[in-house]
């Protein structure tokens, strides 16, 4: 294919800003990292219905969903996980220019994949947050019995037992998933975002 003949509309679509207005709210991306079982898919699905109870309007993308559609294609292999992380980023943006916010939970595991992503979204609207689980508890709890079967061999290249997953240096948020009251975790996070995305009207005039 010959990227010459290829002619983008950007400017003929519909401004981001308008459809912020109309939606009245800020669009960011709110990325999830962490470890396989750290808390991701369960504190992005609390947090959507705290927002919409708000009134912001949310899409969740998520690592398993996005792998059993889209992505479907793509395996674990280091080459396809930054095949995974990019597309999910473009489709983010996507989102993000029709006003909307994106939670969106992914392993994400390597600074370079989570570095990507921020480049295709814009730094100034990717919020990192680190689900800092640690292994022992992510491999206690295996709700979809991935750890034991990696622990055999039977799955390979699994984050955290036979890949690597390098933890964020400087996230804008890290939570600790590890405390019973999951409610005063999504409390705290919430508390965090809501500048990020409150509509101001001061702002557009
Ligand atoms: S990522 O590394 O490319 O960001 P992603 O978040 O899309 O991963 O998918 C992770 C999910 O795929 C896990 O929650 C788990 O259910 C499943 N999975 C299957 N095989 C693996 C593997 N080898 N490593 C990690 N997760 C795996």
């Amino acid at each position: 294919m010959n990227k010459n003949n290829i002619h983008t509309v950007f400017d003929k679509i519909k401004d981001r800003r308008e459809k912020e207005i109309y939606l009245k709210q800020r669009a960011k991306v709110i990325w999830f990292t962490g470890l396989s079982g750290s808390g991701k898919t369960t504190l992005a699905s609390l947090l959507e219905k705290r927002l919409f109870e708000l009134n912001y309007f949310c899409q969740i993308l998520d690592g398993d969903n996005v792998r059993s559609g889209i992505n479907k294609n793509l395996q674990f292999t280091d080459e396809d996980r930054i095949e995974n992380i990019r597309r999910i980023a473009e489709v983010s943006k996507l989102f993000m220019n029709c006003g909307i916010i994106l939670l969106c939970s992914f392993i994400s595991p390597t600074n370079q994949m989570r570095k990507m992503a921020k480049e295709i979204i814009g730094e100034e609207d990717f919020l990192e947050i680190f689900v800092d689980t640690p292994l022992e508890v992510c491999e206690q709890r295996d709700p979809k019995g991935l750890y034991k079967k990696a622990r055999t061999g039977e799955i390979k290249n699994f984050t955290g037992i036979s890949a690597p997953f390098e933890a964020p240096q400087k996230p804008f948020l890290r939570v600790d998933n590890t405390h019973p009251d999951i409610d005063r975790t999504v409390q705290h996070m919430l508390k965090k975002i809501l500048p990020e995305i409150k509509f101001d009207p001061l702002k557009v005039l």
